[in-house]
């Protein structure tokens, strides 16, 4: 079985491959990743040029590139994470995530129906479903919430699974759809709120607390995700959609005291900054659907997986100093400066 996965360079794609490397190695990989700045080679370093696993960099939104690549490739199977993926950079300029997550889709899905792919998965978020109030602990995202984005970001996501809703009905093709809550785990980059806070504390700088931190997200270890990805693959129905999430709500707060608390450093690193625009209040998935069709369960409870995370962003200091001492620098400036 040949599989294409796009933004495999990236925290979640790069998790994927490794996973599946490792519980289906018969398989054959094609990663294709346009590489920008979320996307990191050395990340995939230790499997290239291993058997069954090609890289190929290109943009899923050039039709010509797709084209050539499928017909070179002919893959069975397409998984699609290639995404601009934070919610703060969609905030400063919004244009090129219509460009990858609307655009790029369009263009896999043009790909796949052309040559006949006989499964395209689409890799989404719970952020479609717009956010719930803190004051009603009963709500969750089901399946059948309808989709109301808040973000630029979440936009790009909701419109891409509409286009892949389209080509189902329409067109009858293969697909299916994951809607995941926020993932942590190794290879993530320092942009997002947990590896953010970790390097921020290793490093004796302020963690920047949107508002007071009273967000609640719901948190999900990569692997889980991963696994639930795999399982749907699998077992999934076609034209389904599946939201993907553990009951694991926090308040962004506490996430970052658990992080000052493992590293052992002082809660007055804290710094309430200005809030995000437009910023969402709460996640929280029912996933109540996947866990009776398909049995999928998560494995790692967030006590386990917070420590493991922050060893492996111990562990690999050189992996993400570099990212941290780049370009990223100036994009830290323009967003916490001031604020
Ligand atoms: P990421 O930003 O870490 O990685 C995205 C990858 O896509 C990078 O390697 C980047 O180089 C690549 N990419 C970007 N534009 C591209 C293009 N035009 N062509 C080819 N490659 C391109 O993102 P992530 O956190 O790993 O998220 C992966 C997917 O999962 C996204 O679709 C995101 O919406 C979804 N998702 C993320 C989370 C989360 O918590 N991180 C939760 C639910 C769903
Ligand atoms: P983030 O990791 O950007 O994921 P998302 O916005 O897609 O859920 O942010 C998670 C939460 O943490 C969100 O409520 C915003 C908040 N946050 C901060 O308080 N400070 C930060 O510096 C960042 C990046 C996020």
């Amino acid at each position: 079985m040949k599989m294409i996965v796009t933004g495999g360079a990236g925290f979640i794609g790069s998790n994927f491959i490794f996973y599946m490397r490792r519980v289906h190695p018969e398989h054959e990989l094609v990663c294709v990743d346009k590489l920008t700045y979320a996307g990191n080679m050395e990340t995939l370093a230790p499997i290239l040029g291993q058997p069954r696993f090609t890289f190929v960099r290109a943009d899923i939104a050039d039709r010509k590139a797709m084209y050539d690549l499928f017909e070179a490739e002919r893959p069975d199977v397409v998984v699609n994470f290639a995404a601009e993926s934070h919610v703060d950079r969609s905030i400063e300029d919004p244009a090129v995530f219509l460009q990858t997550n609307v655009m790029g889709t369009q263009v896999l899905l043009d790909a796949c129906r052309r040559y006949g792919v006989e499964r395209y998965h689409q890799v989404s978020t719970d952020e479609v479903y717009g956010d719930l109030p803190l004051d009603r602990p009963d709500l969750f995202f089901t399946e059948k919430t309808p989709l109301r984005a808040s973000s630029p970001y979440s936009a790009s996501k909701a419109s891409a699974d509409l286009l892949c809703g389209a080509y189902h009905r329409t067109y009858g093709m293969p697909i299916t759809i994951s809607r995941c809550s926020n993932n942590y785990g190794p290879y993530q980059f320092p942009e997002k709120l947990i590896p953010l806070m970790i390097a921020n504390a290793l490093e004796d700088k302020p963690l920047p607390v949107y508002g007071e931190g009273l967000n609640v997200r719901d948190w999900l270890y990569v692997e889980d995700h991963c696994a639930a990805i795999d399982l749907i693959l699998e077992k999934g129905r076609v034209g389904q959609v599946y939201n993907i999430g553990g009951h694991n709500e926090m308040h962004n707060i506490d996430i970052v005291k658990t992080v000052l608390h493992i590293l052992d450093k002082p809660e007055s690193l804290i710094a309430h900054v200005t809030d995000r625009k437009g910023h969402d209040m709460r996640y929280a998935i029912d996933p109540s659907f996947i866990h009776g069709e398909l049995g999928w369960l998560p494995q790692t409870k967030f006590a386990d997986g917070i420590q493991k995370t922050v060893r492996w962003y111990l562990d690999n200091r050189d992996w993400w100093e570099k990212i941290v001492s780049g370009e990223y620098r100036d994009y830290y400036e323009r967003m916490y400066a001031g604020r």
